[in-house]
């Protein structure tokens, strides 16, 4: 029972002309957890409610669920748990009529319907919650009911808009581990859109980065760091450093020494480098100066001036330099690399 989906030149415009989303080719797999990821109005929940039947595609666009033609299908006939950036629950039911109630569309027997409340409820942690009344709930366990509720029904298709951002780093950590269990053991196919690019990377089988109403690129986490396709996704996703030198003779000259730069053409470049392709070494040939350090708890983070006309950003996990002090830049084969396009 799990779905693939596919979106077919779904573009969507608003009354007033305004597009939201141009027209999109995009396939999710059976089974498959894909992350959305973008900057606030760039079309995310815009594509979620065309998936989810909430919104209807321009003229010319299709929504395929199995190979099936879904477009005309309603929402509530698309078999798809949805847990929206607002939540939307029902404020005239408690918590656990909240998590039950799809069950009770379904018929689903009492005593089962019961069990599988019980089993949503101690999920999410919200057990002692079960006959509390919605509107006396805070935003992280309003997120939390929201999400029992979708899961409740198993689902062939999950849809999450920002489902973890009102929690505590700590929850959204264990829900985090959880949801991504569930979602493979249910083989739920589920797209979900976050703005935190870790939990994209982290819980994504692929990543769609959208950029005013178009995916820019969808890739495998590591595709989407390492290799991205264009200058915003290099960009957006995690950090990122741009080194403004010269390359010559295979040598990429900075304002504080070189780094090596095999393979790319002589002459001014921008390249860039991730904070951890680099590492303090002192026999580096890039020199610069500690401008502020950020202790992580794991590691700390390292603002490093005069190296490059930017501040670099470097990581380390090593008893960190104080600010002022000079330290020495070594990196990684292959790095710094060129640029994508913009
Ligand atoms: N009723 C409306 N009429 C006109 N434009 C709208 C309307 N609702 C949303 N928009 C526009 O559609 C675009 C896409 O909105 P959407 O809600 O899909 O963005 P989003 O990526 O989910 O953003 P966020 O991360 O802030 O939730 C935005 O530019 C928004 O301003
Ligand atoms: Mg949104």
């Amino acid at each position: 029972m799990t779905t693939p989906i596919r979106l077919q030149a779904c573009g969507f415009t608003h009354a007033d002309g305004t597009c939201a989303l141009q027209p999109t080719d995009l396939s999710v797999e059976a089974g498959e957890t894909l992350a959305l990821l973008g900057p606030s109005g760039c079309g995310k929940t815009t594509l979620l409610r065309l998936v989810a039947g909430l919104a209807r595609p321009d003229p010319g666009g299709c929504v395929l669920f199995d190979g099936r033609d879904v477009t005309d299908l309603p929402v509530e006939r698309r078999n798809v748990g949805m847990v929206f950036q607002s939540y939307a629950l029902f404020p005239n039911l408690d918590v656990a009529g909240n998590v039950g109630y799809g069950l009770k569309i379904r018929r689903v027997p009492p005593g089962e319907r019961a069990a599988r409340v019980a089993r949503m409820l101690a999920m999410m942690r919200i057990q002692e919650l079960a006959h509390r009344r919605v509107d006396q709930l805070s935003g992280g366990q309003k997120q939390r009911v929201a999400l029992a509720r979708a899961l409740a029904v198993e689902p062939a298709v999950l849809l999450l808009d920002e489902p973890l951002t009102a929690l505590d780093a700590k929850l959204r950590e264990q829900l985090r581990v959880e949801l991504a269990g569930l979602l493979r053991s249910l083989r739920i196919t589920a797209i979900f859109v976050t703005h935190d690019q870790g939990e994209a990377l982290a819980l994504g089988d692929r990543v769609a980065v959208m950029r005013a109403g178009r995916i820019e690129q969808v890739g495998s986490p590591h595709e989407i760091y390492h290799r991205p396709r264009t200058r915003f996704v290099a960009s957006f996703v995690g950090i990122l450093n741009l080194l403004e030198g010269e390359v010559a003779d295979g040598l990429f000259r900075l304002p504080g020494g070189s780094l090596p730069a095999s393979g790319v053409a002589p002459g001014p470049a921008v390249l860039a480098c991730r904070p951890e392709q680099l590492r303090l070494d002192p026999s580096g040939t890039l020199a610069g100066r500690i401008a502020a350090a950020f202790f992580l708890g794991d590691r700390t983070r390292l603002v490093v001036e005069g190296a490059a006309a930017q501040p670099i950003v470097v990581e380390t996990v090593a008893a960190a330099p104080r600010p002022g002090e000079v330290v020495r830049l070594a990196a990684e084969p292959g790095c710094p690399w060129p640029l994508p396009p913009a």
